[in-house]
């Protein structure tokens, strides 16, 4: 598994499919950080081939791949409605979706904690975040998965699946708009419908983008970063039991498992210009691979990289799984509280997890790493 493999020192970069990699902690800051390279995300429809036109014309601006101005605008509109401030109102109905995943396997004290937790964890939390009810949970399940298949190595063939969902969730997101804009509420899409700054306000086209974004980046990336946690407690039993007896290690445990085994490996850029960079001239359009999952194991940055230690201070640098630069996670505040929340409360009512069963991993191919399956025991009743 890549979670314990070698800090690659000796090169610097090196060649891939798509163009080159590079995964040192320097490196890989001062490229996300560089604007002349520009996110990747645009561009994965013509990297994968895809000439279907239907898909080809709805494709827009949206916060994921906007550079320069255009980026700008929306994060400085968007960003007050994703504040801390947001995220810690929603703490404790997390602590309750939890609470009632877990009442579900407390007594067999066995558990899938791919299907059983993570699976079903962010989906409530989005919906209670944008403000869809309850009795919708199940449809923005189903979107989430399908509309994720952008990200597949197989989205070739799931074409008329996305076009279909992206409608369904269009039609949706257009609907809820409409009646915010009525009737205010107190939540994320009514946050993002006020939001102005020097009388400039985000289109109803890109209200539907946001809702889109948010989906796609706070669905999968929780909850496979919360089963790679798990995973990783699981194989440090002394880490765990810390965690359950002072949960104030909370916020340290989730930057520590983040940065020992983030769920997000990587991400790309291509240089929109010709860039020189340590000497290499880039030409425009080439395609780097920036290793997250690498740079969070720099020996040069962290004291002792592949040692858990949810206590110790390994750096003055943070860990990279929320990325860096211009598109550095919107949703972090969200998703460092939907972690602190879960894990602890977990290692509480969860003591002496054992992985149970082989692990299935997901696939590598598209930067999102977590399991499908994770069986484990525990000592039931907790
Ligand atoms: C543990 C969970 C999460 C991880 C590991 C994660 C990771 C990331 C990373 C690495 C990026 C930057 C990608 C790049 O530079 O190419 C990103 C961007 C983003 N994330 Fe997250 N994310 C998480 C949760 C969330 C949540 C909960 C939300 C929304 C509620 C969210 C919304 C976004 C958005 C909208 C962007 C694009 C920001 C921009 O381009 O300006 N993420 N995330």
């Amino acid at each position: 598994m890549s979670a314990t493999s070698a800090f690659p020192r000796d090169a610097w970069i090196a060649k891939n499919l798509f163009g080159f990699a590079v995964w040192h902690y320097d490196d890989v800051t001062s490229i996300l950080r560089d604007k002349r390279w520009h996110s990747a995300t645009s561009r994965i429809p013509e990297i994968m081939g895809v000439t279907d036109q239907r898909f080809l014309d709805r494709q827009q601006v949206n916060i994921l791949s906007a550079e320069g101005d255009v980026h700008t605008r929306l994060r400085r509109l968007v960003a007050p409605a994703f504040s801390p401030r947001a995220a810690e109102k929603l703490r404790p109905f997390m602590r309750q979706v939890v609470n009632d995943l877990v009442d579900k396997v407390s007594a067999a004290g066995a558990a899938d904690i791919a299907v059983d937790i993570c699976e079903p964890y962010p989906i409530p939390i989005i919906c209670e975040l944008l403000g869809a009810p309850k009795s919708d949970w199940q449809l923005f399940s189903r979107w989430a998965n399908d509309i994720l298949e952008v990200f597949s190595l197989d989205m070739n063939n799931k074409i008329d699946l996305i076009l279909r969902t992206q409608d369904e969730l269009d039609a949706y997101t257009r609907a809820m708009i409409a009646e915010r804009r009525d009737q205010p509420a107190d939540d994320l899409l009514t946050a993002l419908i006020a939001a102005e700054e020097a009388g400039d306000k985000l289109t109803t086209d890109e209200l539907v983008m946001m809702v889109n974004a948010v989906i796609i980046g706070g669905t999968d990336t929780t909850r496979n970063q919360l089963g790679c946690a798990v995973g990783l407690f699981a194989e440090h039993p002394e880490q765990w039991k810390l965690l359950a007896e002072q949960p104030e290690l909370a916020p340290h445990a989730v930057e520590e498992a983040m940065r020992y085994f983030g769920a997000v490996r990587g991400t790309v850029r291509f240089a929109s210009v010709d860039i020189e960079f340590r000497d290499v001239l880039f030409p425009a359009g080439t395609f780097v691979s920036v290793g997250l999952a690498e740079a969070n194991r720099d020996p040069g940055v962290f004291t002792d990289p592949t040692v858990l230690d949810i206590t110790a201070h390994k750096s003055n640098q943070p860990q990279l799984t929320f990325g860096s630069g211009i598109h550095y996670c919107l949703g972090q505040a969200l998703a460092r509280a939907e972690l602190q929340e879960a894990l602890p409360l977990l290692a509480r009512r969860m003591p002496n997890l054992q992985l149970a069963g082989p692990t299935e991993w997901k696939p590598d191919g598209v930067g999102i790493f977590g399991p499908s399956r994770m069986p484990v025991t525990f000592d039931p009743g907790n």
